[in-house]
């Protein structure tokens, strides 16, 4: 995939600003490293041309008259400009098919990329308020996670996100649809508008998700303060922190994420187009790294924001003049963050070993 054509609109960055250093980045070695995606909404990989597709399966209207014009409507300043179009876009998933369809093609660009294990978000109540029951997505989408460990060898977790601009009744309600699934489903996570709905709003539906064997993460310090990192810790009891920027405010916080080697789960491409940070070169991905912060890069919503796990990683080498070290750390540090049985883990451990010794000889 040509990285140029991966941008569209207007907004707060310039191509040239993304990747003022491409000839010094290392893309090659980026391209063949094995990778590990740990924040990735499924929803977020519907590409313009899919949507059209599935609009005229499904006998649906779109407000845009062509893909082109689509894609230049994703220019944002900011996280709710970006959800009020990631919610429209939802709209034209219908079947299970058109699950199996959205999530075969991530895989397929994943497996291009040389995309190892991946654990996916997905918004429940995205669908299922919109009569799409639960069952359609998560029979969808698993559907096409099984063919791609079949075919392509790429393993995955599944991840359920509670809408946190939604109430706490409704997240309830979502984790005892989730029941009949129970065994497909690893996690729960909170992702949406994050300002004004912090972590505490959530803690009782966590606490009880724990108490059913689901492992947790949440959205935290995207755009939100340190406190919101605090009580992802502290209220919801989460084992990686999505995002966590604002972590960097307080270097308190910073010192017990790094006593407790609590995974990072850093999106550049979506920081810079959501404007939480100005350029990728004041992207704080190198400042984390050098504090001994658990960081890992990953996609959260590709489609949208202009690149998969490889041009996230080539944007941010580039601006941040990343070296080979710090690429294998990043990468590591997925490793150790997965929610995959320990067996996986020593098995991805394994092949990125191979490659390293392959890459030096
Ligand atoms: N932040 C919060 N909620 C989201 C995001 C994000 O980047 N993507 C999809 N839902
Ligand atoms: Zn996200």
């Amino acid at each position: 995939m040509k990285t140029d054509t991966l941008f569209h609109g207007e907004s707060c960055i310039h191509f040239c600003a993304i990747f003022p250093d491409m000839e010094a980045t290392d893309t090659a070695f980026i391209r063949a490293l094995p990778k590990i995606e740990l924040h990735c909404h499924i929803e977020g990989t519907l590409e313009p041309e899919l949507v059209f597709d599935l609009a005229e399966r499904n006998g649906i209207g779109l407000s845009y008259p062509s893909v082109e014009s689509l894609r230049e409507a994703y220019s944002f300043t900011r996280l709710q400009d970006f959800l009020d179009i990631y919610y429209e876009g939802m709209n034209v998933l219908r079947t299970e098919q058109d699950f199996f369809d959205l999530t075969w093609a991530y895989l397929v660009r994943g497996n291009a990329q040389n995309l190892r294990h991946t654990e996916i978000f997905f918004d429940p109540q995205g669908h299922v308020d919109r009569g799409i029951p639960f069952e359609t997505a998560v029979l969808g989408i698993t559907s096409a996670l099984d063919r791609a460990e079949r075919e392509f060898g790429i393993s995955s977790e599944l991840v359920m996100c509670f809408l946190r601009h939604l109430d706490e009744q409704e997240a309830f309600r979502t984790l005892d649809q989730a029941e009949p699934f129970r065994d497909r489903i690893i996690a729960v996570g909170l992702d949406s508008s994050e300002r004004g709905n912090p972590p505490e709003k959530f803690e009782r539906v966590f606490q009880e998700a724990a108490r059913r064997g689901y492992r947790r993460v949440a959205h935290a310090g995207e755009e939100g303060p340190p406190e919101y990192v605090y009580g992802a810790l502290d209220s919801l009891g989460v084992e990686r922190v999505d995002h966590g920027n604002s972590c960097l405010e307080a270097p308190e916080l910073v010192r017990r994420l790094v006593r407790e080697q609590v995974p990072l789960t850093v999106c550049p491409l979506s920081n810079l187009r959501l404007c939480v940070v100005e350029s990728m070169e004041r992207h704080p991905l190198a400042e984390m790294l050098d504090h001994g912060l658990k960081a890992t890069v990953n996609s959260d919503d590709p489609a949208y924001f202009g690149g998969y796990m490889n041009e996230n990683l080539e944007a941010v080498a580039g601006a941040l003049d990343l070296g080979r070290d710090q690429l294998v750390q990043l990468t590591r540090n997925a490793v150790d963050a997965v929610f995959a049985p320990q067996s996986r883990r020593q098995a991805l451990n394994d092949e990125l070993d191979k490659f390293l010794a392959s890459a030096d000889g």
